[in-house]
């Protein structure tokens, strides 16, 4: 028999500032409650301009290998899913794999496919496992994204940014995934798109909402025709929070149940996974493994043997619908992870010094909570147009 294969630790890692909903909400003359309800959202991460999707990366990673027991050197695999690369050519992964001093007999690598694509590098590295490539290693995934919008647009309240780092390996100790067994959708739309000048993704909103309610009928319909069976618990793509409500009630109508209890299963099935994504907002990449990391921390998460469903969604579109089991052991390994912890101790940033850091007008020290010590800082780049990292003291 095959032996299991799946994620063995996690880490997150989020900007050091955040913006309360109700502060935008005020600025933008718009009922708070529409944000906090409507939308699911509390507050959004904001990174400042010395954090980029590799400090995030880099910093998730830190975490998890600090907390997990494992050592970088067993890393043979090590993938980042970003929609918001630093570079055409040169990938974040590269950036990680210098900065945590990964081996050098090593696959090293990124994917793109909007917030799908930390999904493909995920189920890839369990492939790679399930292939015989490991040969006893580790595969390091990582997704890390800042989810940007135009200043007064619908979409402001939906941004965010943070990286979720998650540990592959044969006998995992937090999720066992069933290998082989997703079911896949896409469709070429243009529901959410960033050309490569853009800071700022441009996006179709009320269409980007019902390409993903599509991508999640096609892409459950598929796994149910290979695997299919009852789940305890599901992890949806969480642009906001209100969207994995919606999504919720699109799956289970695809079982034939009615909203009245799919809003019942909510509570239970789908809530306890949400409560980071409030705090952090649209993570894109990050999004799904956010709401799986919240699912395992907090009051009411499943116990050993709980199987968990997962949709990810990539915009453009791309989606994936698969499952796992909750390891043996998991609950207590992520008390020890304290994975909720970077939450914690988050500066709140004002009005202006959002709009600041959003107008290129900010330094980091001018900012609150600037100069934490001891964490990886992106200072700019030099006459040859290389990024610099704070990086001296982790080679
Ligand atoms: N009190 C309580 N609720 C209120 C309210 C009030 N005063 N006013 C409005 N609401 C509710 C609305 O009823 C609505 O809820 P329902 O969807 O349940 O009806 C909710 O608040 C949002 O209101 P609107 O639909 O009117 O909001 P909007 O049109 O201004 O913007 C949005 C919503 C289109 C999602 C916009 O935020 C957006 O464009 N976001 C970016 C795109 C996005 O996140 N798409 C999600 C699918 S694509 C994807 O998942 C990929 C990705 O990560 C981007």
């Amino acid at each position: 028999m095959r032996s299991a294969i799946g994620i063995d630790a996690i880490g997150i890692s989020v900007p050091r500032a955040y913006l309360e909903l109700g502060e935008l909400a005020a600025a933008r003359g718009v009922p708070p409650e529409k944000y906090i309800q409507g939308l699911g959202v509390s507050r959004m991460a904001i990174a400042s301009p010395d954090e980029d999707p590799v400090t995030l990366a880099v910093e998730a990673a830190r975490r998890l290998f600090a907390g997990a027991g494992r050592a970088p050197d067993d890393v043979g695999y090590c993938a980042v899913g970003t929609e918001t690369a630093v570079d055409h050519s040169k990938p974040v992964a590269s950036y990680v794999h210098g900065l945590l001093g990964l081996p050098q007999r090593c696959r090293v690598f990124e994917t793109k496919h909007a917030c799908y694509g930390a999904t493909v590098a995920l189920l890839g590295a369990a492939e790679w496992i399930a292939a015989g490539s490991a040969r006893g290693r580790s595969a390091l995934v990582i997704a890390t994204d800042i989810a940007r919008y135009e200043l007064g647009s619908p979409g402001e309240p939906t941004q965010g940014a943070g990286a979720v780092a998650m540990l592959v390996s044969e006998r995992p100790r937090l999720l066992e995934l069933e290998v082989g067994q997703s079911g896949s959708y896409a469709r070429h739309v243009h529901d959410f798109w960033r050309p490569l000048h853009r800071k700022d993704a441009l996006v179709d909103g009320q269409f980007s909402v019902s390409c993903y309610l599509e991508a999640l009928d096609g892409a459950y319909a598929d796994w149910k025709e290979r695997a299919g069976g009852p789940l305890e618990r599901t992890c949806y793509h969480v642009p906001y929070g209100k969207m994995a409500y919606k999504a919720h009630r699109r799956r289970l109508a695809a079982d034939g149940i009615g909203e009245a209890e799919a809003d019942a299963r909510f509570a239970v099935e789908v809530a306890p996974s949400l409560a980071f994504s409030a705090q952090v907002g649209n993570v894109y990449t990050g999004s799904l493994y956010l709401a799986l990391t919240s699912l395992l921390s907090g009051a009411g998460r499943p116990g050993a043997g709980a199987r968990v469903g997962f949709f990810s969604y990539g915009s453009g579109c791309g989606a994936e619908f698969f499952a796992g089991r909750i390891a043996e052991g998991a609950a207590e390994l992520c008390d020890r992870l304290d994975l909720g912890a970077p939450l914690e101790g988050r500066a709140r940033l004002s009005m202006p010094e959002y709009e600041a850091i959003r107008g290129g007008d900010a330094s980091p020290d001018r900012l609150a909570g600037a100069g934490a010590p001891g964490r990886l800082a992106y200072l700019g780049v030099d006459g040859r147009e290389r990024r610099v990292y704070s990086a001296d003291a982790l080679r």
